[in-house]
């Protein structure tokens, strides 16, 4: 949807659009493979999860109300003038700035999402996206998903500390990425590709209920890395050669060998010190009901972990999971990819 100037020869002042509704969306991701190591300049993949999203919708508010938001599944409201240091006042504060908005102007944002936070499903990037594709509807402008991707990765790079820029990638472009960090802090888009995925395959993404900050775990691995940077450099390097194995895989659609990659890189994660009791024993429930394969998925120390299954045993392996305690189970197609698309 865009916004018209109110006259075609008025000049572009954005003040003068007519204001209208405006929503948007961004779906939640998972990492298949690659976590952490990513930081350190390994590859990883990610993939969208097009059914579990955020929602940003914004509407006009009069001019005394200025911009405020509403947030109900995080049970917030609030006014941006009263709370200019929360994270998304200030990234609002920089996406307008971004579309050359000059004065604030009166809105109310509401955003509602169905991504578990502080997870590993991507909840805060993809809230970002859908409020910066929102806002940029709102004014009539036209963003590429590079523009999104950056002006989302330096709002992760607020919250988390030092991103790979992972999630805003894979959350703005909407497809399977591969994808991995060059040397410079900002994401830049060479370092994306989008891997072709020969078969269909099922995933079930199942929640440990454990809240984890993501900067925790990550800033836990930098603080050993630093002491012991050899033994984690050499871990990184396997996590990065499971990455180019999974790859192959994906690109010839080796499900099974796909499953014992995963596996491997759990236990990989395990000597990373990223996983938990909860993360194992849900990563174990699933490989004893026949899970093909089972990893933790994201930063770790809690959120989800994810499995993959055939359709004859994934009823099996979900109900596991539920017995077991996950407070959540998902299920997700990653839907098949020809290279040239
Ligand atoms: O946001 P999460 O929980 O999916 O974790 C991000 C994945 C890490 O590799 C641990 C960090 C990063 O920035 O890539």
């Amino acid at each position: 949807m865009t916004n018209e100037p109110e006259s075609q020869n008025a000049p572009l002042d954005r003040s003068s659009f007519v204001v209208r509704h405006s929503s948007a969306s961004a779906p939640g991701k998972i990492i298949l493979c690659g976590e952490h190591a990513v930081v350190y300049n390994r590859p990883a993949i990610a993939l969208p999860l097009h059914h579990v999203r955020a929602h940003a919708a914004v509407e006009p508010a009069k001019t005394a109300d200025g911009f405020s938001f509403s947030a109900p599944d995080f049970g917030r409201t609030w006014l941006l003038d009263a709370k200019p240091d929360d994270p998304l006042s200030l990234f609002t504060v920089e996406v307008l700035r971004a579309l050359g908005v000059k004065d604030m102007p009166a809105l109310h944002v509401t955003i509602t999402s169905a991504i578990p936070i502080a997870s590993g499903m991507g909840s805060g990037a993809a809230v970002a996206t859908a409020l910066v594709r929102a806002l940029a509807n709102r004014f009539g402008a036209t963003l590429t998903n590079e523009q999104i991707s950056a002006l989302v990765y330096e709002n992760e790079r607020r919250l988390h500390g030092m991103p790979s820029g992972i999630d805003n990638t894979v959350i703005a472009f909407e497809r399977p990425v591969w994808f991995e960090r060059e040397q410079t802090l900002s994401p830049p888009s060479s370092s994306v590709q989008f891997i072709p995925i020969a078969s269909p395959f099922t995933l079930l993404i199942a929640d440990t209920g454990v809240r984890s900050a993501t900067k925790l775990p990550i800033g836990d691995l930098r603080r050993r890395w630093q002491a012991e940077s050899a033994d984690y450099e050499a871990l990184f390097d396997q996590v990065g050669e499971i990455a180019h194995a999974v790859r192959a895989a994906l690109a010839s659609g080796e499900i099974v060998a796909l499953g014992s990659l995963l596996d491997r890189n759990h236990m990989l994660l395990q000597q990373l010190g990223v996983s938990s009791p909860e993360l194992d024993q849900l990563v174990q429930v699933a490989k004893d009901a026949g899970a093909l394969g089972a990893k933790l998925s994201g930063a770790g120390w809690g959120g989800v972990m994810l499995a993959l299954v055939t359709a004859q045993i994934q009823q099996r392996v979900a109900d596991a999971l539920q017995s077991a305690g996950a407070t959540q189970v998902l299920a997700t197609v990653v839907e098949a990819v020809l290279e040239q698309q």
